[in-house]
């Protein structure tokens, strides 16, 4: 059972974005086990990859959700985003590498931003896409 996991407390109230947290929030649990428990190399890239591939489908899916609405925070949104591409393009080749000491750093990394970034960003773009969906039913 992953350690770190999704719950309503998380929830942004959009369903196509609950449901991906979930599945994101979901692969960084299985690979904080599988560094915890001593997983083999091979063990951790592949869950390494499915966690970048499932954020990488999750930010691209939330940036058009926003360019669709004409978000007005679109940008500072982005960086956001873009803060975490960084990093993963940093650590992924060292974790694959075998450094386990780079993937409890981005480990560490990621549950803290997780937290913070669905608590508050998330949230926000939340409020204003039921807002502008709210007033196009009108
Ligand atoms: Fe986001």
């Amino acid at each position: 059972m992953p350690a770190f996991q999704w719950s309503k407390s998380n929830e942004v109230f959009v369903r196509s974005i609950d449901d991906q947290h979930q599945v994101v929030f979901h692969a960084l649990g299985e690979l904080q086990n599988a560094l915890h428990s001593g997983a083999s190399r091979a063990a951790v890239k592949e869950i390494l990859q499915r966690l970048v591939g499932c954020l990488e489908e999750h930010f691209a899916h939330e940036e058009k959700l926003m360019r669709g609405a004409r978000y007005l925070s679109f940008d500072w949104h982005r960086q956001q985003h873009n803060t975490v591409r960084k990093r993963l393009r940093h650590f992924a080749p060292a974790i694959e590498a075998g450094d386990r000491d780079a993937g409890h750093e981005l480990v560490e990394f990621l549950l803290r931003w997780l937290e913070d970034h669905t608590a508050v960003t998330d949230r926000m773009m939340g409020a204003y896409l039921r807002n502008q969906e709210r007033t196009l039913i009108r």
